[in-house]
């Protein structure tokens, strides 16, 4: 039977580190502040942006909340970045995504400062992570490799599988594994022999959006199982990309959903507006 990561636990050391180095840059005088625009009323993005500013609080950081309507037009939202990339008192700055359709994520993205891109999502910072030389990591994946590292578990020769290719994860998180030396295949939906390829992973890292995706014989006996998704099953109950009843027994260790990578990335984040904080502060 695997032993579960808890990422409550490991999240609230991560957030606890934070705080304490919080309150040292505060007796410098530093207050972080992180900005958190939300665009409309997509109710995922509001329990988010909520558990954002509730973390923000928690370890100490200011936090400013900008909450547009749906309406807002793409040169009021790019003025407000702005606005924001030039105020002092903010170190990071997050447009909580997806945006109504009419707006350009993309464009978004790339006006947010790069030193101020606390999810790393800025062309600028993706292209530093791709050679090993970032400030910011995108915060899903430095949570997984976190709880990797918590249970100090080795990547160093492995075989590593992600299941998703996505900008915000499954790329970014294919890279981070590869920085550690581990021997890493990204699969998605046009992947032939999928159950194969999964089943010879030491680590398997589930991010492809589908409730229980991930059963029993997709998975190598003994492996690591790391579960990135956040779905609703038939009975509307929230679970992770992988069966985990099912997978539990075969894995060494299995991240839980909820309760696993979700508050890890909030932690990451509040990681990241710590760092933004000091290198606009000290550099
Ligand atoms: N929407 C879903 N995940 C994220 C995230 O990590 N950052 C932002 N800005 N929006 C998201």
């Amino acid at each position: 039977m695997a032993k579960i990561i808890s990422g409550k636990e490991v999240s609230a050391k991560v957030r606890a580190e934070v705080k304490a180095e919080c309150e040292q840059l505060k007796a410098k005088g530093i207050h972080p502040g992180l900005a958190v625009i939300i665009v409309g009323d997509d109710p995922a993005s509001r329990v988010y942006v909520n558990n954002k500013k509730k973390a923000c609080a928690e370890v100490g950081f200011v936090s400013e909340e900008y909450a547009l309507p749906a309406e807002t037009t793409q040169e009021e939202l790019l003025a407000l970045v702005e606005q924001l990339n030039n105020k002092p008192e903010i170190n990071g700055i997050l447009c909580q995504l997806p945006l109504p359709k009419h707006l350009d994520e993309k464009a978004v993205i790339n006006a947010i400062s790069p030193m101020k891109d606390v999810d790393a999502f800025h062309p600028s910072n993706v292209g530093r992570i791709m050679i090993g030389d970032y400030h910011f990591l995108p915060c899903t994946p430095a949570g997984v490799m976190e709880m990797v590292h918590s249970e100090g578990i080795e990547v160093s020769g492995k075989n590593c599988v992600v299941i998703g290719r996505s900008n915000i994860v499954g790329k970014p998180m294919a890279m981070l594994l590869l920085h550690e030396n581990g021997t890493v295949t990204i699969c998605h939906s046009r992947t032939q022999n999928l159950k194969e390829i999964c089943s010879n992973a030491d680590i398997l890292v589930a991010a492809v959006g589908r409730p229980k995706f991930v059963k029993a014989d997709m998975v190598k006996e003994g492996a690591v199982v790391l579960d990135v998704g956040i779905n609703r099953d038939e009975n509307g109950k929230l679970c992770g990309d992988v069966d985990f009843d099912e997978v539990a027994p075969k894995a060494s260790y299995i991240t839980p959903v909820p309760g696993g990578v979700g508050p890890m990335t909030i932690a990451m984040l509040m990681k990241n507006t710590l760092k933004a904080a000091k290198i606009q502060n000290f550099h």
